[in-house]
């Protein structure tokens, strides 16, 4: 399985993880992108599902900030706020 969450703190809001994979990825208000997968909260302890896999790689190859962190086991990202 694929696990994936997105560092904020070097994501610059460019948009193009959430136009490469709507279903993985969305904006917080402060439009820093955050993995949206059903109960992950940006946390990547969630296994992206089977479909999702190519636009997960599409995204983070894509992400010109290296923000997108992918693994084959889950991460353990302490949610802020
Ligand atoms: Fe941010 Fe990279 Fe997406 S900069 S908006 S995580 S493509």
């Amino acid at each position: 399985a694929k696990y994936c969450w997105v560092d904020k703190d070097t994501c610059i809001s460019c948009g193009a993880c959430g136009a490469t994979a709507p279903d993985i990825y969305d904006y917080d208000d402060d439009g820093m992108a955050e993995v949206v997968i059903d109960g992950d909260g940006n946390r990547g302890i969630t296994p992206i599902p089977e479909e999702m896999l190519e636009d997960l790689q599409d995204a983070a190859d894509g992400c010109p900030t290296e923000s997108i962190k992918v693994a084959d086991t889950p991460f353990q990202v302490a949610v802020e706020n």
